[in-house]
């Protein structure tokens, strides 16, 4: 009998989620004879039984579509929001896999969705993950799909954004996307030639941000753009951000811990509007009109890159084999531009961060990009 696939998209969306659905449906139904429920939202689409049968007719026309045709959400498995409270679902997902006679589960997402796949699989679900993500930032794997697409844009920006800082004389930071890792904000920066480049891995010194634009300023150059990634920090934050996790760390009953949780998501709070504070400390300490551009959804939309739908097709149709191979618990992964396999225990709850002697970083460095320290 056909082996019964489920497949699900989940989290932010990004550009080639459509070509990796269909490159893994394609390899599903066309080589490995499997049926295909495609389940809406997310995890919240599993929850409700909420799912369409995807033949291979229904996977024409998507590989250059933006988006996610099964539509997406950022619900966990473990906790949910359902008829006004939150709990968790694991059971009753794990109910409608058995309803539906799955044989397996395969969820496009980024780490969050990771952690909830493996939860699923602990549950006795058989799943297979792939990498999507626009922030680069999924330990265990080189590459991710839409990052490539979010790069084009970015640096798009960037670029645009060098004509108008020029003839107005202004500063402008760029406010680049990646979640609490700098990989979209360094890229698009080295790329596009930002004159600095603020990343969460590298915190910044105010001071040595205006020393960079007063030395540019001194070699006739009246204008700069600043790319900002969105988790950017300056030092007397960092250091903050330092204390708040040391006071969870040692907190020694679920009542102190769950205190200093909250502090530390106030002191989160606080910085959500750190690049329109930075453009006033920047304006008040260099005397140049300093303005703000939030690139934000723009760099999730539209339809994906070449590099996007390649990986996509890529990760999608090993993902089939592997499915067909009874290969679970694991993402695929791509290392030194070779895909394969490594377990869900391994990726899950961890973050790919930018190293700081990264060859990007050397990179920027080596043309005279600012980083702020
Ligand atoms: O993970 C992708 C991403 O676009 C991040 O870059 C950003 O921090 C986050 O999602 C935004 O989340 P939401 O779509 O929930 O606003």
């Amino acid at each position: 009998m056909a082996k019964r696939i489920g497949i699900l998209t989940a989290g932010g969306d990004a550009p080639g989620l459509n070509a990796a659905i269909r490159g893994f449906g394609r390899a599903a139904i066309g080589e490995h004879g499997m049926k295909l429920l495609g389940f809406r939202s997310g995890f919240r689409g599993l929850l409700e039984n909420d799912f369409i049968e995807l033949k291979s007719s229904s996977l024409s026309g998507i590989l250059t579509v933006g988006g996610t045709v099964l539509g997406t959400s950022r619900d966990k498995v473990h906790r949910m929001m359902v008829d006004g409270e939150t709990r968790n679902v694991t059971k009753e997902i794990a109910k409608v896999y058995e309803k539906n006679k799955l044989d397996a589960l395969v969820t496009l997402g980024g780490g969050g969705t990771a952690k909830n796949a493996l939860r699923l699989q602990k549950a006795g679900l058989n799943v297979l993950h792939l990498p999507k993500t626009i922030d680069n930032d999924i330990w265990g794997t080189d590459d991710s799909f839409g990052f490539s697409t979010a790069l084009e844009i970015a640096t798009d920006a960037v670029d645009r954004l060098h004509s108008t800082a020029h003839s107005h004389h202004r500063i402008i930071l760029v406010e680049i996307m990646g979640h609490k890792a700098g990989w979209l904000a360094l890229g698009a920066g080295i790329a596009g030639g930002a004159d600095v480049i603020l990343i969460p891995e590298i915190p910044y010194s105010l001071d040595k941000v205006v020393e960079k634009i007063n030395h540019r300023r001194s070699h006739g150059k009246h204008f700069s753009v600043v790319a900002v990634a969105e988790g950017a920090m300056d030092m007397e934050y960092a250091q903050r951000l330092k204390v708040a996790d040391q006071l969870i760390a040692a907190a020694d009953s679920p009542e102190t811990k769950a205190l200093a949780k909250q502090s530390k998501a106030q002191l989160e709070d606080s910085h959500r509007e750190h690049t329109f504070t930075l453009a006033r400390r920047l304006e008040a300490a260099t005397g140049l009109e300093t303005r703000v551009t939030i690139l934000g959804y723009v760099q999730r939309g539209g339809t994906p890159v070449a590099a996007d739908r390649l990986l996509a097709t890529r990760l999608g149709t090993v993902g089939a084999q592997a499915v067909a191979d009874g290969k679970f618990g694991m993402m695929v992964a791509t290392k030194g531009g070779e895909t394969g396999l490594i377990p869900l225990e391994k990726v899950a709850g961890k973050v790919k961060f930018v190293p700081t002697d990264h060859e990007w970083v050397h990179a920027a460095r080596a043309v005279e990009t600012g980083l702020g320290n």
